[in-house]
């Protein structure tokens, strides 16, 4: 049983994805952690993040095990990731890896931005999780400020349209929603609401798979 879920930043997609694989016993990846840990990897052995044999052999020697250090969520490291994730030669080093993951009984919920389109085209069941820039800034904006943040909503608004640009406009695997996929708009759902969503279009097909807890 292979979940795949895509989205822009600040979606929900990420929440949403612990929370449909915590339910149904299967396994989570967070695909932007992948590439983020590729950049941090360069960056700690003073490495250059444009460079793409710097990036592509982070890539080759990622330490799955190491997805979960704090440290992957800093700016810098986000803005670095987004660079890594443009060159084809570091997609195809996480390709897979992410397959390999999903594979792996008794499957997974994987979550990033090319799941349905890309990594798993043939996943039982995908979500394309949006919502208004405005509301994701909103939620960012609330995170950051319990992390004791000095931006404002605006400068946070800002930085949401230029990922969105980033993410939808780069030549290779960019945000794009599957033909297939279900499009679920957290614009004005909560977290339980989102997730009470998601559960009414995965349970007929976990019914039919008969293949998860
Ligand atoms: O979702 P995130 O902010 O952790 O993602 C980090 C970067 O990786 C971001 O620039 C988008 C990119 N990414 C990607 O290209 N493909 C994925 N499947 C997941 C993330």
């Amino acid at each position: 049983m292979i979940v795949a879920i895509d989205g822009p930043a600040a979606s929900g997609k990420g929440t949403l994805a612990r929370r449909i694989a915590a339910h149904y016993g299967l396994r989570h990846l967070d695909t932007g952690a992948l590439y983020r840990a590729v950049a941090r990897d360069i960056l700690a052995n003073d490495g250059d993040v444009t460079n793409p044999a710097d990036a592509q052999h982070a890539a080759r020697h990622l330490d799955l095990g190491s997805l979960t250090d704090p440290a992957l969520r800093n700016r810098g490291i986000g803005e670095a990731a987004s660079i890594v994730a443009k060159m084809p030669e570091v997609r195809k080093a996480l390709l897979d890896c992410q397959r390999t993951f999903a594979n792996t009984p008794p499957g997974a919920v994987l979550d990033g931005r090319d799941i349905g389109t890309v990594v798993c085209p043939g996943a039982d069941l995908k979500l394309f999780v949006i919502a208004s820039p405005e509301a994701r800034a909103n939620r960012r904006f609330l995170e950051l400020t319990a992390e004791n943040n000095t931006l404002t909503k605006a400068e946070v608004l800002a930085n949401i349209h230029a990922r969105d640009a980033r993410d939808q406009f780069r030549d290779i695997a960019p945000l794009a929603k599957a033909e297939d996929a279900h499009l679920l708009d957290t614009t004005n759902l909560d977290i339980e609401a989102a997730f009470s969503a998601a559960v009414e279009l995965i349970d007929p097909v976990v019914s039919r798979a008969g293949c998860v807890s």
